[in-house]
Order: structure tokens, then C-alpha cells, then sequence
């Protein structure tokens, strides 16, 4: 399967789409791009957000495919798609150059030119499926799909400047970034140890960190990007080590290194940052993120999960780091409520009137 799954990655093209635009943060900066089978978040250049807005559209493999939506990516390299029902071709632009495909046919022309693919493009559903290898390097972009994490990362781009001018908003049209730190102690659902259930909730057999949740129950609501912040250096999942670990990085006043950064911080005004209670305090690695940006002029909406402290003083300590912004009070919700506070969440979320 491993084989196929490499030569087959494909695309799945919305029906009902039609001329996509331009993408926010892509154009004339290297794209990295990575999706993962069963996820409906992927990842542009470190920052989360979902594939295939409100429809919960996830990868998946199917008959030997994997297969994502290509609108996202199209769109996440700064090109354009058309998709012409009575022909049942899509037309897929990206700096200059063009790629014709056409339902049921093998023959895909890029830039007029025709290349045999290696299967004939089949419709499923009301989804299309393209092939993303041939897409992706037809467009200078690499491919690369992972079997042990069932990922696909498609990596590339750059050279030129988009045609568009940039947007004045974030990715999603919106001023509004969720960032969040969560460690969930597993991602197995079943036969959980009491701090494992501690620390997740379980949505539809899905495995989320307790301050995920809030991050993604706030994106949805919002419209917002995400953005996780990650340390370079992954943190052991094991409870006791976990503990151990985050109160030497207390004592030491240490500053874990964070993977990835936020490119586009510029165009967000509001930024929801979201971090567990450890130790009576931010997890050391939010220590690193508000000394690494300057979130000046901004609105920051803190929220947390903890096991009986709340907040403890992360507000105060937030405003000090960032004396410039405005930080709001914030929502703080125990792990022993979290599974079941998704309306509160909501209700809080509209109560901001941002
Ligand atoms: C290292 C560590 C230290 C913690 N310290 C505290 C604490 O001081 N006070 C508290 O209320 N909860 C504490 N907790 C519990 C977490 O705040 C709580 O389980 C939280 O919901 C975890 O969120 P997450 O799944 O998003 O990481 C701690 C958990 C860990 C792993």
C-alpha cells in the first residue's frame, strides 16, 4: 500500500467551486504545507487552520488514495481554481502556468502540454479526485508523504511575489488568531489512565488536549486562524516525566525554543492565547512566545483549563510581558467541566463582540 499510496496521493476538488483566489501568507514566501489522514486541520507555514471550512472535510485514503481537498492547496500556494461542471474540467493556474484536467480521462495538459497520468481522475460523491503529485511537482512544489504519521508535506514556492496585493486581514478574511499551548497525554481514546482522561477530551473517537478544545471550539466561532505553539524539542506525554519536566523549566526560568512561527502576525488585531495551568503559572514555553513577539496595538483574549487553580496570576504576568496591548480578563474552565463546556464557550465567544 505504501507504494501506491505515494505514486496515487490525489486531490479532492469541490464541485460546487468555482474561481478560487489568491492565498494570504503564500505568495513570495516558501509554503510548507502539511495535512495528515483523519485531520481536518492542516498546517500553511505553522499556522493551523480548517481544510475545508465548517464541512469537517478531513484526508483520507480511499481504494489505495490519499485523498485531500485541492482547493486548500491550490489556494495555500497562491494559485487559482476553476472548475467548469458542463465540461467537468478543472483549471488549475499557479504563476503562470496552467494544468487542465477533465473527469474520467488520464490525459492532464500542463500548460497545453499532455502528460498521461496514472490512473483516470474519478469522481466520487460530489468530490473530484485530482492527482496531487502530479499538481504539486507540475508546479515546481516537492511532495513528500510520511506513512509512519499519515502525513502528506508539500513544500516549495517563493520565487515570485503574488499578482494580489497582501490582504489586510488574516487568512480566513478574518483579524483573529487562536494561539494555544495543550498536552495531551495520549491520543489513544481507549483504556485511558486517570491523568491521561485528565488532560483530553474526546470528541467523535478524536483525542484533543483540554486547552485544544477551547482553542478549536473559539476558531470555529470566530472564524480564526490557529496557530499551536509547539516546542522544538516535543515534551514526553508520560505524566510524571511531564510534571517533573515542566517544574525544572519553572525553576529555571527556561525559555523552550517554539517550532514554527507566526508569519502574518500583522494581520491580526486579536489574538485568544491559550495555555494549561502549570504549576501555578503559564507554561514556561508562553514565557517564550510573549518575549518573542511584540503584540503592541493588539487585544489579547487569554483562556485556560487547570485542575483547581484557574488563571492563578498568568493575567497579571500577560499584561506585564505585554505592556502595549489591551488584555482582556479571559474565560478559565476546569478539566473536570471541559468535556461538557462547548456552549459556554460559545456563549463567551459571542459576549466579546469582536
Ligand atoms: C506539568 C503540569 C502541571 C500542572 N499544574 C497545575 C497547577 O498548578 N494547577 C492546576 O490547577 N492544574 C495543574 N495542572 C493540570 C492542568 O492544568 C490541566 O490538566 C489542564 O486542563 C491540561 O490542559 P491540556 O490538556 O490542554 O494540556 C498541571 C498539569 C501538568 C501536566
Amino acid at each position: 500500500m505504501k507504494k501506491v499510496l505515494s505514486i496515487l496521493l490525489a486531490l479532492v476538488f469541490t464541485m460546487s467551486a468555482v474561481t478560487g483566489c489568491l492565498a494570504a501568507g503564500a505568495g513570495g514566501t516558501e509554503l510548507t504545507l502539511s495535512m495528515q489522514i483523519g485531520n481536518p486541520v492542516m498546517t500553511v507555514n505553522g499556522i493551523e487552520s480548517e481544510i475545508d471550512p465548517g464541512r469537517g472535510t478531513a484526508p483520507v485514503i480511499q481504494n489505495d488514495r490519499t485523498l485531500v481537498p485541492v482547493r486548500a492547496i491550490i489556494e495555500a500556494m497562491g494559485g487559482s481554481v476553476e472548475w467548469n461542471d458542463e465540461t467537468q474540467t478543472a483549471f488549475l493556474e499557479y504563476n503562470g502556468d496552467t494544468i487542465t484536467l477533465t473527469i474520467g480521462s488520464t490525459v492532464a495538459l500542463l500548460n497545453g502540454e499532455a502528460n498521461t497520468l496514472d490512473s483516470a481522475l474519478v469522481l466520487v460523491s460530489d468530490r473530484t479526485m485530482l492527482p496531487i503529485r502530479f499538481i504539486a511537482e507540475g508546479f515546481g512544489f516537492d511532495v513528500k508523504w510520511t506513512d509512519s504519521t499519515q502525513t502528506v508535506v508539500i513544500t516549495g514556492g517563493g520565487a515570485s511575489e503574488p499578482e494580489a496585493p497582501a490582504p489586510e486581514t488574516g487568512t480566513n478574511g478574518h483579524n483573529v488568531l487562536v494561539v494555544y499551548f495543550s498536552m495531551p497525554e495520549t491520543e489513544d481514546p481507549n483504556d485511558m489512565t486517570v491523568e491521561e482522561a485528565n488532560s483530553t477530551v474526546v470528541i467523535d473517537g478524536e483525542v484533543l488536549g483540554n486547552t485544544q478544545y477551547m482553542a478549536y471550539v473559539i476558531a470555529e466561532n470566530m472564524n480564526a486562524d490557529i496557530f499551536r505553539i509547539e516546542p522544538e524539542v516535543p515534551y514526553p506525554t508520560e505524566h510524571e516525566t511531564l510534571v517533573d519536566l515542566a517544574s525544572a523549566e519553572k525553576a529555571d526560568a527556561a525559555r523552550p525554543a517554539i517550532r514554527g512561527q507566526i508569519e502574518n502576525l500583522d494581520d491580526y488585531s486579536v489574538i485568544f492565547l491559550g495555555y494549561p495551568n502549570w504549576w501555578g503559572d503559564m507554561p514556561m514555553i508562553l514565557y517564550t512566545f510573549l518575549e518573542q513577539y511584540d503584540l503592541s496595538g493588539k487585544t489579547i483574549v487569554p483562556f485556560n483549563t487547570h485542575g483547581g487553580s484557574g488563571f492563578s496570576n498568568t493575567i497579571s504576568t500577560i499584561r506585564a510581558l505585554e505592556p502595549g496591548a489591551d488584555v482582556a480578563d479571559g474565560l478559565s474552565i476546569s478539566r473536570n467541566s471541559i468535556q461538557d463546556a462547548e456552549q459556554q464557550i460559545v456563549d463567551w465567544v459571542n459576549s466579546l463582540e469582536f
